[in-house]
């Protein structure tokens, strides 16, 4: 299933509206030092690219080549068609110093999520950062529903942090996308 190309303009215009939360990058600037390399999964817009490249060596990718074609237009740079949980990227931009997701992993099912951490770590340099925001879950459970045809679950830090077995937790931070605490950004290390 793929995002079709009216989805995505009403996504880039709408999501042009909202401006990422600033303290995303007040973590990424806490947590990682500037001329760092970092691979971003889902690109979507832009949004984040163009920020974190202000200050870091930043690999934009996404899945989607509705979300790939508008990315090369804004940015005349390159783009990885990449998936998650594969992350099937050659050597040279990797290895990466940190990978950043801003809603991203809750398209992945659970078992995704652990496959795409395990990933995350084959392309991490050692110490290597894993920073994702995601929607939060309000109980144990997780929910699932769907956005614009593709499957979409909200996590609990228990989910993520279980799934990514081969990661320490550094630091979570709830932040408010729309409601209060609705959002989560998990600050991961790869253990060595
Ligand atoms: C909600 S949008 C977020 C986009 C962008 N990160 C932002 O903050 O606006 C979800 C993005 O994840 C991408 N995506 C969904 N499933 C993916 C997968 N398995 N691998 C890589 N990207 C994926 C979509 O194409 C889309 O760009």
């Amino acid at each position: 299933m793929q995002y079709s190309k009216e989805i995505v303009e009403k996504y880039v215009e709408t999501r042009d509206e909202y401006p990422t939360h600033k303290c995303i990058f007040a973590a990424v600037e806490k947590y990682l030092p500037h001329n760092g390399s970092v691979l971003e999964l889902g690109s979507g817009s832009g949004a984040d690219y163009a920020v974190l490249q202000q200050n870091y060596r930043v690999t934009g990718s996404d899945y989607s080549p509705e979300f790939l074609a508008v990315l090369h237009q804004r940015f005349q740079q390159k783009f990885y068609p990449l998936d998650a949980r594969t992350l099937d990227i050659p050597a040279g931009p990797a290895p990466f110093d940190a990978i950043f997701s801003n809603k991203v992993l809750h398209h992945l099912n659970l078992a995704e999520v652990k496959q795409s951490f395990v990933q995350q770590a084959r392309i991490l340099n050692n110490g290597g950062l894993a920073l994702h925001c995601i929607w939060q879950s309000s109980s144990d459970e997780t929910e699932e529903e769907d956005a614009h045809g593709l499957p979409c679950y909200s996590y609990t830090r228990g989910h993520i942090t279980q799934a990514a077995g081969g990661f320490e937790l550094l630091e979570a931070i709830e932040y408010p996308e729309f409601e209060e605490k609705d959002s989560l950004l998990l600050i991961l290390k790869k253990r060595n």
